[in-house]
């Protein structure tokens, strides 16, 4: 296996165009809890049958979807956001953790407690602009400061989009009858993934806490007289 140091992954570096001079908006990744549930299931639920297949390995219908997010467990596992302007959901990384027995295969490729499985949505009108990459990057910093160091990740062989955000991580990739396993070793966590989990984590709520304020005085506008409703 390969062991990756994602520590200089700062969530918070703008990405640059180079060639056109214009900067691409910065990607917040931010905790989610369950005051996110619903925004979780509208996410969910817009994927389309292609898109659950890729995510969940079947194309869930409506009612397993929605009992998916019911049973998220926020104090178990992890699971971050992106939120656009209007605070939806458009992106969504869930770590699970589980006991190391829990994957024979992995079992003996670490010492650790526990190991993570990662998995990943974006919704379709926000791909290719690098959220789905930072929702990884998140996910490999969290699981080093969580002092897991192994992180795993099941995806359809056809899944192009995903095995190259895996091979660019650096994940060590097997294919299999059409399916894919990825593993990423990670390096140990250090005061810099410390600092760099922590800052990313208040930029991106200072970040929510502006797109709330100016959802909600828009709100507020559009209920004064003479202001228009659209
Ligand atoms: C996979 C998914 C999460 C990617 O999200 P995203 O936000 O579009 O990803 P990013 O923008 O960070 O990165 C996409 C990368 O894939 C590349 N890419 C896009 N289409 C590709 C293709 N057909 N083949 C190879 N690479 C492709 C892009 O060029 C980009 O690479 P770069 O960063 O090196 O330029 C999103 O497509 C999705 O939600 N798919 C459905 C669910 C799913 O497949 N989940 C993963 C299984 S757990």
């Amino acid at each position: 296996m390969k062991t990756t140091d994602l520590a200089g992954l700062t969530a918070t570096t703008p990405k640059t165009d180079d060639q056109h001079g214009s900067e691409k908006p910065t990607i917040r990744v931010k905790e989610l809890s369950e005051r996110d549930r619903r925004r979780l299931l509208m996410h969910f639920l817009a994927l389309d049958d292609s898109d659950r297949l890729l995510r969940f390995g079947t194309v869930l219908p409506d009612e397993l979807v929605t009992r998916y997010v019911q049973m998220l467990d926020f104090s178990r596992d992890t699971i971050f956001g992106v939120y656009d302007d209007n605070l939806r959901l458009v992106g969504v990384g869930h770590i699970a953790f589980a006991p190391r027995e829990a994957l024979p295969t992995l079992s003996e490729a670490t010492s650790k407690a526990r190991i993570a499985e990662f998995g990943v949505s974006v919704s379709a009108t926000a791909r290719g602009q690098g959220i789905g990459s930072r929702l990884f990057e998140r996910a490999a910093i969290h699981c080093r400061n969580e002092d897991v160091d192994t992180l795993y990740m099941h995806c359809l062989s056809s899944n192009q989009t995903m095995i190259h955000i895996a091979a660019k991580a650096g994940m060590e990739i097997h294919r299999d009858y059409g399916e894919a396993d990825a593993y990423l070793k990670l390096t140990p966590a250090n005061p810099g993934t410390m600092l760099a989990e922590a800052m990313e984590e208040q930029f991106a709520s200072f970040d929510y806490t502006i797109k709330a304020n100016a959802k909600a005085a828009a709100k507020l506008l559009k209920k004064l007289p003479g202001m228009k409703k659209g």
